[in-house]
């Protein structure tokens, strides 16, 4: 009943439509009208209300709402099931869960904030409530383990290019999987799987996109080096828009990735890539050094010419050099 009073809402674009009407045309009593107007004020959808005149939506919530995701929603299995939380520990967390209990392909969690966000290297990550996209999405692959490291780079991609479509943002990727306007962290990209010898049963691509994080919002630990896409961009980004925009993407390229392999998507990544070329310190789990970055290879790995040669990088932390371009 709350969708179609809501329905009925859009449908009269801003005009008032007094309760009565709104109780004729959908056979229900005005009261139960006033209890699920009152809802919907507290999902965040502007709503005046006027003795007389009745009730006109104002401005449309920018809640990660399923209806709302749903209403904008062009990609075909990505997001076509969603579990919405208005707060949890991890959405990475909820999607292990349900992918582990059988959840279709395509699922996807996302909360308006999380508790416990998680990120790469067993860091946090910085999750206020409305503020950002804190979003997993369930894959299950038909190839085996030893690509899943490409999901990673296959989810760079769409992610930025879903995110420079929308805002003009200009971001690019740095190796693997973080992305970056003006040379601060904007996403950032946990993938986690579980997999047999040979197969992946399933894969979650978890993406925290800063969004509308105002610069003094951030804590001071990532302020130096963290950004939003409103403060690179100059104004409020539509998060639905983005999201659906970026499940459109990453269901474009993981089709590529399905029909044609992994080829065209390294060279879509090489293409974004803000890594290549840059003298870069990597910090691995047992020594650091100092290169080049040259390419990436059909793996994913990193290629980094050193003075004491060429130097392959699958896991670590990659900065770019001089600081103020990478972190
Ligand atoms: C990184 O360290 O760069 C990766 C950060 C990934 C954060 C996202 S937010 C949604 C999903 N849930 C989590 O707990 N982590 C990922």
């Amino acid at each position: 009943m709350r969708t179609a009073i809501l329905e009925v809402l859009k449908h009269n674009s801003g005009q008032y439509i007094s309760g009565e009407d709104i109780s004729h045309t959908l056979k229900v009593s005005r009261t139960a009208v006033w209890k699920h107007i009152r809802a919907l004020k507290e999902d965040g959808y502007e709503i005046e209300a006027h003795p007389r005149l009745g009730y006109a939506l104002r401005q449309n919530t920018d809640r990660l709402l399923p209806a709302e995701i749903k209403a904008q929603l062009t990609s075909d299995i990505l997001g076509r099931e969603i579990h919405y939380f208005s707060e949890t520990d991890s959405t990475n967390n909820e999607a292990k869960r349900l992918a582990t209990n059988g959840c279709q392909e395509g699922t996807i969690v996302v909360a308006e904030a999380q508790g416990s966000g998680r990120g790469r290297l067993a860091r946090g990550w910085f999750s206020p409530p409305g503020k950002g996209i804190w979003l997993s999405v369930v894959l299950r692959p038909p190839f085996g383990p030893m690509e899943a490291a490409k999901c990673t780079l296959m989810a760079a991609v769409a992610v930025n290019r879903a995110i420079n479509e929308v805002t003009g943002a200009g971001c690019g990727i740095k190796w693997p999987n973080d992305i970056l306007c003006n040379g601060r962290k904007v996403v950032g990209i946990l993938t986690e799987m579980s997999a047999e010898m040979d197969a992946i049963n399933h894969i979650v691509i978890g993406m925290g996109i800063n969004v509308n994080i105002e610069p003094q919002e951030f804590p001071s630990e990532i302020a130096a080096t963290a950004t939003s896409l409103s403060i690179a961009s100059g104004h409020q980004v539509p998060r639905v828009k983005l999201l659906t925009a970026i499940l459109a993407e990453l269901e474009n390229v993981y089709n590529v990735v399905k029909t044609s392999g992994f080829v065209p998507v390294l060279a879509d990544w090489k293409s974004q890539s803000i890594t290549l070329g840059q003298q870069v310190d990597v910090r691995g789990v047992d020594r650091s050094f100092t290169g080049v970055a040259i390419d990436i290879d059909a793996d994913g790995a990193l290629l980094i010419e050193t003075p004491q040669g060429l130097e392959r990088v699958l896991a670590g932390d990659v900065s770019i050099r001089p600081a103020l371009t990478g972190q």
